[in-house]
């Protein structure tokens, strides 16, 4: 099904505040979706909502937080998310970083107890858009094979990063520190598709194409994949006093209770710097010099992070996003969850 993103923000909407978030609260979440279902990021839009439903409606993502901005210092503080979902505490703690950043050049705010928060690049495309370099990281359920390890250690752990450009780019480097993030294998199984056999072992710890087979994904880049991963860990979980490692919650373990996540964002005011304009301009020739430079065999062009989700969301914008008819038919539903996901294995489909 083709839907434009406003029509697609509106039917996740009416899902989540059905499931009994607030009108404001299910609108952000629907925002922050939306974003990455346009930008092609289908693992992180419209696949969620019925997880997130069924979260909502079982009590485990809390519909009325207790959010708290807390200042610990002039450029550090603490946003507690009262395992409200993720994606709005998120936000809001990324607007307190960046009002602290511009106050003081620098902000890092710690963002505890939360629920999963969707694409990271949301987030640091608010800073990016005021003029400012964003940075965030976040904590997700264990399900990667640490390097040389047999067993899953560690989360998705994603990183991600913005800074503005004098020309309507944003670079946005976001991914996931397992060579892929698990929404993927979602995405591949909602679509009954194969995945690349580097992205996932089965139960035997042997590389897998089949989506359905999935033990433990494994990071990128070896053990610097892994090492990447343990620093998302500490410094969004462990440095917020939140359980960290192979103790952080599970995504589909008892959906009755909070998640007690944890994510960190970092802004950088480059007035502070070399100024902002200087940034702007030198990020803009980058930008031109990467797309201008001869490709390799097999490649079209050279392009910026980012660029290619700029180049989806503009053609989504044109053209719709397509939506999996399956995930469509139970948007306009009446259900609030078809196929429960309380208590699965946390590789389940
Ligand atoms: P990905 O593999 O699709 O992209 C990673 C990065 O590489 C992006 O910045 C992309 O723009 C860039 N890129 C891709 N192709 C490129 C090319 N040809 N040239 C230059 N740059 C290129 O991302 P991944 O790892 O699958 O993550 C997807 C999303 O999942 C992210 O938004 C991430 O934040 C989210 N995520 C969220 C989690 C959570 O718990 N909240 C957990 C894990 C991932």
């Amino acid at each position: 099904m083709n839907l434009t993103k406003e029509a697609l923000q509106l039917l996740m909407k009416n899902k989540l505040a059905k499931a009994g978030l607030s009108d404001e609260h299910a609108g952000i979440v629907a925002d922050v979706l939306v974003h990455a279902d346009a930008k092609g990021v289908h693992s992180h839009g419209a696949v969620r909502v019925e997880y997130y439903s069924e979260r909502i409606s079982k009590g485990g993502t809390n519909t009325k937080p207790n959010f708290k901005f807390e200042k610990t210092g002039p450029c550090s503080g603490i946003f507690h998310g009262d395992n409200g979902a993720g994606h709005v505490a998120a936000k809001i703690a990324m607007d307190h970083a960046i009002d602290m950043a511009k106050e003081n050049g620098v902000a890092i705010v710690g963002v505890r107890s939360i629920g999963h928060s969707g694409a990271l690049s949301y987030f640091v495309q608010q800073a990016a858009k005021q003029d400012l370099i964003g940075i965030s990281m976040c904590q997700s359920d264990p399900m990667a094979v640490p390097y040389g390890g047999a067993d899953v250690y560690y989360g998705t752990n994603p990183i991600a990063f913005a800074a503005p450009s004098d020309g309507k780019e944003i670079i946005t480097f976001d991914m996931a520190t397992t060579v892929q993030a698990w929404g993927k294998v979602l995405d591949a199984r909602s679509r009954n598709k194969p995945i690349p056999d580097t992205w996932a072992v089965d139960k035997n710890g042997e590389a897998t194409t089949d989506p359905f087979a999935v033990h433990a994904l494994v990071p990128i880049a070896a053990a610097k994949g892994y090492g990447l991963m343990m620093m998302v860990d500490i410094l969004s979980g462990a440095l917020l006093g939140l359980p960290s490692g192979s103790s952080v919650s599970s995504m589909y373990h008892d959906l009755t209770e909070g998640r007690n996540l944890g994510q960190l964002h970092i802004v950088i005011d480059p007035a502070r710097f070399a100024g902002v304009l200087n940034l702007k301009q030198s990020v803009a020739r980058t930008i031109k010099e990467l797309n201008a430079m001869k490709p390799a065999p097999g490649f079209n062009k050279v392009l910026y992070p980012g660029q290619n989700s700029l180049a989806k969301e503009e053609k989504s914008a044109k053209d719709g996003i397509d939506i999996v008819d399956e995930i469509y038919e139970y948007l306009i539903s009446d259900a609030l969850f078809n196929k429960s996901y309380d208590n699965k294995d946390p590789f389940a489909s």
